[in-house]
């Protein structure tokens, strides 16, 4: 099986990382739209839009499901880029809430949406998880931790500062939602600060729903990656092997 997976930038790869954890594709043709990047300060109109371009993208290539690990645009674009290419497009979101539902039973417990401003402005996590009777959830926009994630401050006091900055005001969090590509890089920092919460991750949210509706399930041969980028691609490929901890790049 062989799938696209859409990002606007760099992060949708903590999303190939744990796809390639549990070996479910035979082939991954990644794309991020670097040039355009970051789609989370954009207006609806323009996620659509490029969006929607992006896919123009994936139909020169065979693929048999598209994974959207970008969060922004499992926000906004989702029916749109069903209704442009024929095959099974998934999202994010749908599957982070299915995880955190699986996770956490008792629906008075205190859950936190982190995400990009315009995934935070669109609520569509926070409408999810109402309609399964959550009671207690506070959403913020977190977006600095994106460039800081991308400038490799993860062990700075930069760090330190922005989670005092975004978090002062929480007391008792049970889960967080880590709803934004890059979010799960700085994890465990997140969940520290937070007196070790529950961290709901898009790419392992992805994987168990990818098993349990799609039926992918482990193969036992290495998945062949391919990586395209609207800006330099290079970058994006020595991103790659840092993060994914991969030495040959099948180009
Ligand atoms: N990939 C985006 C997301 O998950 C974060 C970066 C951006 O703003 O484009 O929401």
């Amino acid at each position: 099986m062989k799938a696209g997976v859409f990002d606007s930038g760099i992060g949708g790869l903590t999303v190939v990382k744990s796809l390639l954890g549990h070996k479910l594709f035979d082939e991954i043709i990644y794309y991020g739209d670097t040039a355009r990047v970051p789609y989370g300060s954009k207006d609806k109109n323009t996620i659509i839009r490029y969006s929607l371009e992006v896919s123009e993208f994936f139909k020169n290539f065979d693929i048999d499901i598209l994974i959207v690990a970008c969060n922004t645009v499992s926000a906004y674009a989702l029916e749109e880029l069903r209704d442009s290419i024929n095959i099974p497009v998934v999202g994010v979101i749908e599957a982070g809430v299915l995880s955190l539902e699986n996770q956490i039973k008792n629906k008075k417990s205190n859950i936190l949406i982190l995400g990009t401003k315009a995934t935070i402005n669109s609520k569509k996590y926070k409408l999810a998880l109402e309609e399964k009777q959550y009671q207690n959830i506070t959403s913020i926009a977190t977006g600095l931790f994106v460039p800081i994630v991308e400038e490799g401050l993860e062990k700075t006091q930069i760090l330190d500062k922005t989670l005092e900055y975004y978090f002062k005001d929480l007391n008792n969090i049970d889960a967080v939602i880590l709803g934004c590509t890059h979010f799960p890089l700085i994890e465990n920092k997140i969940s520290s600060f937070l007196n070790n919460a529950k961290t709901i991750h898009s790419g392992e949210a992805i994987v168990e729903f990818l098993e349990k509706n799609y039926n992918c399930h482990q193969k036992h041969t290495e998945t062949k990656l391919n990586f395209f980028a609207s800006e330099n691609p290079d970058s994006l490929k020595k991103v790659a092997v840092k993060w994914l901890g991969i030495k040959n790049l099948i180009i």
